[in-house]
């Protein structure tokens, strides 16, 4: 896959998708910027990353021809492809937080931002915006932060690190197209944070509860079960605290 490099930009999702919907560009590409002035999260939060200490970047993969309905293994394939990545490097006690952060520990290492652009019920291109804690060392105001060098002592060379992601991920993806999105599942539970365990949840209302994860579903929505009874629930309808 292409890999530009810029110095600045917004957002690599948002240049990405101008990229995408001009059609300058017809083939896969990896956009890394050096610093991104609005850089996105999830659930509409932002992403902060020093300038060119970490990894901020995003790939756009086009002609997916995915059923919209199979879009959670976009989220599972990325995932486990950035851990098993990350594994190589020595980190420890890797998981995956539903939907897609990657921690180390009760750490968050990594996080990732998936926007599809859907045709006819199928997943036609899909941009995967990564950001990955690498050699920045302090994370003022975000005390679940962490980066490769905090948990290592060592420092990471960005462009090396970033040939390793890309080449995983785009390999995953190749390879999860054929398999069932069960198995996918499968592969993704082994790596699940906190699954089976009784974590507390929070509802948008502010309101708590108790219950164990038993999953996630085809669907993406994460199953919760609490006294005997299963309930699945969609990112913007709870939280996990940890
Ligand atoms: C999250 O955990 O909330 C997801 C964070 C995703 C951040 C990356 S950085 C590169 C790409 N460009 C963005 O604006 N966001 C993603």
């Amino acid at each position: 896959m292409r890999i530009i490099k810029v110095n600045a930009t917004d957002s690599t999702n948002t240049f990405l998708r101008e990229i995408q919907r001009k059609n300058i560009f017809f083939e896969n590409l990896c956009l890394v910027a050096y610093k991104q002035t609005k850089g996105r999260g999830q659930r509409g939060a932002g992403w902060i990353s020093e300038p060119g200490k970490n990894l901020t970047f995003s790939l756009l993969f086009r002609n997916m021809e995915l059923p919209a309905n199979e879009h959670f293994k976009l989220n599972a394939a990325t995932s486990l492809a950035l851990l098993e990545s990350l594994q190589k490097t020595g980190i420890k006690d890797l998981s995956v937080k539903w939907p897609n952060d990657i921690l180390s520990g009760n750490s968050k290492i990594a996080g990732i931002l998936i926007e599809n652009n859907l045709k006819n019920g199928k997943i036609k291109d899909s941009i995967i915006g990564i950001g990955l804690n690498v050699n920045q060392e302090n994370f003022p105001g975000l005390p679940k932060a962490a980066s490769l060098k905090s948990l290592s002592g060592k420092d990471f060379d960005l462009d090396s690190l970033l040939k390793i992601l890309v080449e995983e991920i785009e390999a995953s993806f190749e390879g999860f197209k054929n398999q069932k999105i069960k198995d996918v599942l499968e592969k993704y539970h082994t790596h699940l944070f906190r699954i089976g365990k009784v974590s507390e949840f929070e509802l948008p209302s502010g309101e708590s509860f108790s219950g164990t994860i038993r999953g996630v579903s085809m669907e993406g929505k994460l199953r919760v079960e609490q006294d005997g009874v299963e309930e699945g629930f969609l990112m913007k309808e709870v939280k996990l605290r940890y």
